[in-house]
């Protein structure tokens, strides 16, 4: 899922201890590609060193201590992990001080190897290895305290952007034949309701109006834990805080999601009407061979029963194209399955061989790169034209919109929908419900007029 790609910044919203800056002071910046599972663990990495003492950088260049929290989904986001680390060689060159500690899906199991392909590394631990970063941060100016780890990592220092993500699933255990998610990531665990209730509820006291719950299959949530809770259950607990106004969760895997779910999803009025339901592809074969559980029929009845159910619901998908054997006529099936289906949202990505992979293992990566390029730039275009068919429905009509900050001076927030609002007023709008009325609509965003 690449498509975060932030840097770590103090933002609006963010409450940093208060501690003068010095020049002894570390400075850390966390640079972070990846899904949104990255994006939530480098929060909890900065919080963790914030409350060590350590103050946000603004960049690479006048930070003593950098954090990479890498993606290798596809090669592409390898390349830039591999670019960031050449470019860190040379800063440590010059400055034999900077610490760079790397994380995320680009450490594997083989710390020593990597320890010696990039010697300008100080230290590596696996994604969500919190404990290794502690030991090691003891050996330094910075230490993070024990107790810390055990606490949810807001209490530390990251607090307050009205929406928030939280990862309530790690790992995946379902070996899609292109993904490496499960050789980086480990097998699913799941986080006891409980804390993760706790934390919401911590998070609501100090602002937090909407919670995104996250895990590669939020609908294994809970299949390891004592008494089976699910996720349906964890939304109803959710829904019972004070202030929490709005719950979403990702990513759904097709042949697991329940009617239990759909029905929480429907009933509880905190769940927000959006879902993001992986396709991959519409050909049965490709199907087959990304050994994804599901079949096109099978994909069309559970979209068919989710849009009878949540009339309001709108759809995100992903799609690979180019995967090994792909023919001219089975990408027009997956072409087609977009134009019957009519998602909101579709992510597109060229098949990219990903090492330890049975399709890496099993079949030769051939369809050639322009023919990839051809067939993303054809569902890329036929989605322009969908998702500006959708929004121009919008055109006039009213939208609760969750301010989340503030962007080229006009505000912007979210639709229950996960549509992207912008709109200029001079008020103070964030973290407020506001009431907008569109204006403008485009395939990516909506602009409107406040109605106070
Ligand atoms: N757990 C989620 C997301 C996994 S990775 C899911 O099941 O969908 C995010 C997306 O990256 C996937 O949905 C897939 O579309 C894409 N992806 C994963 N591996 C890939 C590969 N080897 N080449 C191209 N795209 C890939
Ligand atoms: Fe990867 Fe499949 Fe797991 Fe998603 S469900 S993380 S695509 S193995
Ligand atoms: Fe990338 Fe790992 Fe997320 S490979 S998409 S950072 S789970």
């Amino acid at each position: 899922m690449l498509r975060i790609q932030h840097e770590i910044k103090p933002e609006r919203g963010y409450e940093l201890r208060k501690k003068e800056h010095t020049s002894t002071v570390p400075r850390y910046f966390v640079w972070t590609i990846g899904c949104q599972m990255n994006k939530a663990e480098s929060r909890r990495i900065a919080g963790y060193l914030e409350s060590a003492g350590c103050r946000a950088a603004s960049s690479f260049f006048d930070a003593d201590l950098v954090v990479l929290n890498t993606c290798v989904v596809r090669q592409s986001a390898e390349n830039r992990v591999l670019g960031t680390l050449g470019l860190l060689k040379g800063l440590k060159n010059k400055r034999a001080d900077l610490q760079i500690l790397v994380t995320g899906c680009f450490v594997d199991s083989d710390l020593q190897g990597l320890k010696q392909r990039f010697p300008q590394v100080d230290f590596l631990f696996k994604p969500g290895d919190y404990q290794e970063l502690v030991a090691w941060s003891q050996s330094q100016v910075m230490a993070i305290e024990q107790g810390l780890i055990d606490a949810p990592p807001f209490d530390t220092s990251v607090a307050l952007s009205p929406c928030t993500l939280m990862p309530i699933i790690q790992g995946c255990n379902n070996f899609c034949s292109y993904c490496i998610v499960p050789y980086r990531r480990g097998r699913e665990v799941s986080r006891p309701p409980d804390e993760i209730v706790c934390e919401a509820e911590k998070l609501a006291r100090r602002g937090t109006k909407e919670v995104t719950l996250l895990g590669q299959n939020v609908d294994s949530y809970g299949h390891d834990l004592p008494g089976r809770p699910d996720l349906a259950d964890l939304l109803t607990e959710l829904s019972k805080i004070d202030g929490m106004e709005r719950i979403r969760f990702l990513t759904n895997h097709p042949k697991d999601i329940s009617i239990k779910l759909l029905d929480t999803m429907a009933s509880a009025e905190k769940v927000c009407e959006h879902l993001e339901l992986p396709v991959q592809a519409g050909d049965d074969d490709i199907l087959r061979a990304m050994r994804r559980g599901y079949g096109v029929e099978q994909y069309k009845g559970l979209v068919h029963t989710i849009r009878s159910g949540i009339p309001q619901v709108s759809l995100s998908t992903d799609i690979i194209v180019g995967f090994p054997g792909e023919t001219e006529q089975q990408f027009e099936h997956t072409f087609s399955l977009l134009e019957e289906m009519r998602f909101d949202v579709v992510h597109v990505a060229a098949y990219s061989p990903r090492p330890d992979t049975s399709a890496w293992r099993e079949y030769p990566d051939d369809v050639p790169l322009e023919v990839k390029k051809e067939r993303l730039h054809r569902i890329e275009s036929l989605q322009a034209r969908i998702a500006t068919e959708i929004n121009s429905q919008l055109q006039g009509k009213l939208v609760e919109v969750l301010v989340e900050g503030k962007k080229k001076g006009k505000w912007f927030g979210r639709t229950r929908s996960d549509k992207l609002v912008f709109f200029e007023d001079a008020g103070d709008w964030l973290g407020q419900l506001a009431t907008i009325q569109i204006e403008k609509t485009s395939p990516w965003s909506l602009g409107g007029r406040i109605k106070k």
